[in-house]
């Protein structure tokens, strides 16, 4: 099916949509992004995507292509015309048009605006029921990931490794502790039952479905730290799990060819997934 795209202020089959070869976000990566997970047609965890985009925009001084009205009904228009149920829409606002030149162009520049959205089959994927297999690599990235830059290669040659590896995604690991997944935050559930995750700093991504599993853990009074680990302590806990907008909760079962507990997606995983996703959809707009 032809899909409908966003492109700075049109509606196009994405056939027709273009930006320009001398887009800054072509040229240097010079964009940012959010993924916004939509299920029964909803936005899941909007307001939080939104309020993180602002913070990228600013971080990067890039201009803001749309107020916050805007970029919703936008995504609505997407999701209605593309009759989207179960998916997700991608946002990418770069610094827009101009000759290349490693300066930022004049302030007037107008930012390019592109979205699109993207249907998937199910949320019950046969990953979430096996759980993932992942691997360590070193995180050779750039010290602010806390922005939601698309500067995604070495993401993209990580998980590459681990496909070449035979497993499903890779973990960063720096300084000898995890900071997180290619596309996801990362949590290990110690032997005592306390959730392990790394403290929100320039090293991860502040992510949106971590913020959510926050909450939904305390309504479950689970234990939560924020405090990094090791692979050898992620290899020797009761649990490992990820979460992003695409994988939501999803448990990890090995780490480095070694099982996590019993080599099976754990208890507070499963009751964590089934808890945010009851949460997320009653609260979708
Ligand atoms: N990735 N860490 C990284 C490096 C990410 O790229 C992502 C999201 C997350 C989780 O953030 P959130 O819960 O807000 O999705 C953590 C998106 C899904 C992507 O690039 O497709």
């Amino acid at each position: 099916m032809t899909r409908i795209v966003y492109v700075n202020g049109a509606y196009r089959p994405e056939t027709e949509a273009k930006v320009s070869v001398f887009d800054r976000g072509f040229l240097f990566a010079d964009a940012v992004y959010e993924v916004t997970a939509v299920i029964g047609g909803k936005l899941i965890d909007f307001p939080g995507h939104c309020a993180r985009l602002r913070r990228s925009l600013g971080e990067l001084g890039l201009p803001s292509p749309a107020t916050d009205e805007e970029i919703l009904a936008i995504h609505r228009e997407l999701v209605s015309r593309n009759a989207l149920d179960l998916g997700h829409v991608y946002l990418m606002v770069t610094r827009g048009e101009a000759d290349r030149d490693f300066a930022f162009p004049k302030a007037e520049t107008p930012p390019s605006f592109v979205l699109f959205t993207q249907a998937r089959t199910a949320i019950e994927t046969p990953e979430v029921g096996r759980g993932l297999r992942v691997a360590s690599v070193p995180d050779l990235r750039w010290g602010r990931r806390d922005i939601k830059t698309v500067q995604l290669l070495y993401p993209s040659m990580a998980k590459m490794e681990a496909k070449r590896q035979g497993k499903d995604d890779a973990w960063f690991v720096e300084n000898g502790e995890v900071t997180e997944g290619t596309s996801n935050n990362a949590y290990i559930v110690t032997q005592d039952g306390t959730i392990r995750t790394r403290a929100l700093g320039h090293d991860i991504l502040h992510g949106i479905t971590r913020a959510a599993i926050m909450r939904v853990a305390g309504e479950l009074e689970l234990r939560i730290e924020e405090k990094p680990f090791t692979i050898a302590e992620a290899q020797g806990a009761r649990e490992a799990f990820i979460t992003s907008a695409g994988a939501f909760v999803t448990p990890v079962v090995e780490i480095d060819g070694a099982a996590v507990g019993d080599g099976r997606p754990g208890p507070i995983a499963r009751r964590l997934r089934a808890a945010y996703l009851e949460a997320a959809i009653a609260q979708a707009i």
